[in-house]
């Protein structure tokens, strides 16, 4: 482990914590990030929370000059890819730009690692991949079929790089489908720093319980489910970078090969079980109204997490109450995120 760990998308929500997490496993990290969704304080505090300056470019991901050129200089030898676009109904409007980010990005990123001789990648890939309706807990092998841009995005680049490692067995590759991360660093230091009404359920508690907002819309309680509302499988962000290093010390151990893996806890909570919890790990009520189901959401989605517990020794530690308790210890120190 003697070259450096290319992160890009470093100072995102995801990044920002595999970066302190890597910094800590003793890795040596340049974080490469555009800022398009992020802000530069993050570099300050991962500073602060690491104990030494954090190597970081403003640049984008697509830019394979600039990239063949950082790996090169920091002497990188394995890239994490966080970098790319989120938003699943904000892709539906925008595909185009959705497949330039996220395919285009992994492609560029693909032909400046080839340039700088660097074969060792994990890609952020998600649990959208997967089709519709299938049985729970959903396993690697459950069948693929993505519903929107956002996750077909997903899905072409891991289908690329299964391709890519067929054709060279030179390159290690982890693809990581993350179920949902959720809950912040527990210094309250970084965490998750939403534009605009936040799209997904813990950032959307967070901001009515801290007053921001008046209530909570549920979307939809009459689903199969035993209080009608969506079940999730929602994972600690700290528990998902963690799943980075040790799929990391996977490659580096075990060589060769293209694997995808989920990484979520294998359990699946309620929006209302969620919202319970954060009215404890708060002291705060969070009103809620039930409106109806939101387009595309399914009724419930959670991992069989076994296969990242044997290829990485990884499983997820922390619990919902600590999603929720370092959720709100971020939400309280920064009420308006990094702005
Ligand atoms: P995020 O938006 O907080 O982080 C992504 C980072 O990438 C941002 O800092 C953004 O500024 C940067 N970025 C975007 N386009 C770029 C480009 N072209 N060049 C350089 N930097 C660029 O998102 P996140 O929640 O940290 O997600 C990280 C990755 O994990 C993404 O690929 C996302 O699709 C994937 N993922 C996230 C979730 C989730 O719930 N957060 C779930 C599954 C998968
Ligand atoms: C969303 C994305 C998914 C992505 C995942 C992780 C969609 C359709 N899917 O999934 O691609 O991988 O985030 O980031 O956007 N909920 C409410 N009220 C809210 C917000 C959410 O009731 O204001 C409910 C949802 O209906 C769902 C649950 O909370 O049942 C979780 O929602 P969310 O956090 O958006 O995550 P996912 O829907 O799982």
């Amino acid at each position: 482990m003697d070259g450096a760990v290319l992160v890009t998308g470093g100072l995102g929500y995801i990044g920002s914590h595999a970066c302190v997490e890597l910094v800590r496993a003793g890795r040596r990290v340049v974080a490469l990030d555009s800022l398009a969704n992020s802000s530069a304080a993050v570099a300050e505090r991962l500073a602060e929370l690491t104990g030494r300056p954090l190597s970081f470019v403003h640049g984008d991901v697509r830019d394979i000059g600039l990239l063949i050129r950082v790996m090169r200089e920091h002497g990188v030898d394995s890239v994490l890819h966080f970098a790319g676009s989120k938003a699943v109904g904000e892709s539906v409007g925008r595909p185009v730009a959705y497949y330039d980010n996220n395919v285009g990005g992994s492609m560029a990123l693909i032909a400046a690692m080839h340039g700088a001789g660097v074969r060792r990648l994990i890609f952020s890939s998600s649990a959208t991949v997967y089709a519709r309706g299938g049985a729970m807990p959903l396993v690697e092998s459950s069948a693929l079929d993505a519903g929107s841009p956002y996750g077909r995005s997903k899905l072409f680049v891991e289908q690329m790089l299964f391709d890519l490692r067929a054709s060279d067995p030179a390159w290690s590759i982890a693809c990581l489908r993350y179920f949902n991360p959720v809950g912040a660093h527990p210094s309250g230091r970084i965490g998750e720093s939403p534009r605009g009404v936040p799209n997904n359920l813990v950032p959307f508690i967070a901001q009515v319980a801290s007053g921001q907002r008046e209530r909570l819309q549920v979307f939809g309680g009459d689903y199969d489910t035993a209080d009608g509302t969506g079940v999730r499988d929602y994972v600690h962000v700290l528990d998902i970078a963690e799943g980075h290093v040790r799929a990391l010390d996977y490659l580096e151990r075990d060589g060769g090969g293209c694997v995808a893996v989920n990484l979520g806890t294998g359990q699946g909570v309620s929006v209302l079980e969620m919202l319970r919890e954060y009215e404890r790990a708060s002291g705060r009520p969070v009103p809620y109204a039930v409106a109806p189901r939101r387009a595309g959401d399914v009724a419930r989605c959670w991992a069989d997490a076994s296969l990242a517990q044997r290829l990485f020794d990884w499983r997820a530690r922390r619990s919902v109450a600590q999603m929720c308790e370092d959720s709100w210890r971020w939400q309280c120190a920064n009420p308006d995120g990094y702005r």
